[in-house]
């Protein structure tokens, strides 16, 4: 029987944060060693042209993001791991949606509204379109099952969207995806805990997963929990839901019955929490630093991811450019 599709993308933006890693990555490597699919997951390198990063520091990031992957799981033997502009279907394919794609839909997306406010000075169209290119790679490998985090919710429905309306326009051919979210689909921000956590807002506020652990508890110390700005309930119920995910079951369970009667103290529960989060990521931090020493290797992995990619895409644009009447 032919394996449901995964795919999912994450952009080459900065080191891989708790965030991301509960929120997608650690579902990604999951779901690839249950066996049970065809994953493909692609650093999205063309998505990233669309925000503030100088050449020099993506061209960096590109393959720091893929080697991270790679450590935290990853293994591009199981998995077809690549660097999306390394399959430049997911371009074309984009056209094509963007040309069926409603602006009124894409005005409604968050991202685009969120972003805008945060990069004023380059709202451009790239921006805008987004989410066309998103469901390009997405229906590109006519994939069934889209992991990510909530705030990609929207856009994973646009894909399905996307499928139905060129389905309707030029007769019935993709499959409509679904998001998978996992049980944590939204840490929030150390510093601001009713937004999510997100390197954009700056470095305190997020826990990238190669931090060592000083810097861990550092970040940690200054984690929002007394009672400023009315951010205070919802910063520590972050605070537990990260101990619930890296510590042991005994430990939260002290600290949330500590939280309910009153009794708990916010600094023992940052130590601890610093602690389990630094030691949950050791062998990643040192599987990064391997790898990061070993580029070849990583090189033709994504060599190899792209060949994999490409087939498929392929065979994708030859039906679709005769369906849409340019063969
Ligand atoms: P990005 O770094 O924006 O490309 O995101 C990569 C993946 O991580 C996407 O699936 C996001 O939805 C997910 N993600 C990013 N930030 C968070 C967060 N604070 N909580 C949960 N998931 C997140
Ligand atoms: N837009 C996603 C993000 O910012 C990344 C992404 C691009 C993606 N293409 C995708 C995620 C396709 C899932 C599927 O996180």
């Amino acid at each position: 029987m032919k394996k449901k599709i995964i795919f999912s993308g994450i952009q080459p933006t900065g080191n891989l944060h708790i965030g991301n890693y509960l929120g997608a990555v650690k579902n990604w490597v999951d779901l690839q060693n249950s066996g049970e699919y065809d994953c493909y997951f692609s650093v999205v390198d063309y998505h990233s042209l669309t925000g503030d990063m100088s050449a020099h520091d993506r061209h960096d990031q590109i393959i720091r993001t893929a080697v991270e992957l790679i450590a935290a799981g990853i293994d591009p033997e199981k998995s077809t791991l690549f660097i999306q502009s390394h399959v430049a279907e997911h371009t074309e394919l984009a056209w094509i949606f963007n040309t069926i794609t409603p602006m009124a839909e894409l005005e409604r997306m968050t991202q685009f509204k969120d972003k805008s406010a945060r990069q004023e000075k380059n709202i451009n169209a790239g921006l805008f379109t987004y989410p066309a290119l998103m469901s390009a790679d997405i229906l590109l490998y006519h994939a069934n099952h889209i992991p990510v985090g909530e705030d990609q919710i929207q856009h994973v429905e646009l894909a399905r969207s996307t499928a139905r309306w060129f389905n309707n326009k030029y007769g019935e051919y993709f499959t409509e995806p679904e998001a998978l979210i996992t049980e944590v689909p939204r840490v929030k921000s150390l510093l601001e805990p009713t937004k999510k956590m997100s390197k954009s807002l700056g470095a305190g506020h997020v826990i990238e997963i190669s931090d060592s652990p000083e810097v861990i508890l550092k970040k940690m110390k200054k984690a929002v929990t007394a009672s400023e700005g009315g951010d205070a309930s919802v910063g520590v119920e972050n605070l537990l839901l990260l101990l619930k995910h890296f510590g042991l079951e005994k430990q939260y369970k002290e600290y949330a019955a500590a939280q309910k009667d009153g009794s708990i103290r916010y600094g023992d529960l940052k130590q601890d929490l610093s602690e389990v989060i630094a030691d949950h990521f050791s062998s990643f931090r040192e599987k990064r630093e391997e790898l990061l020493s070993h580029h070849d290797a990583i090189a033709d992995h994504l060599f190899a991811g792209a060949k994999k990619a490409q087939a498929v895409a392929q065979k994708t644009m030859e039906d679709v450019r005769k369906m849409v009447g340019l063969r």
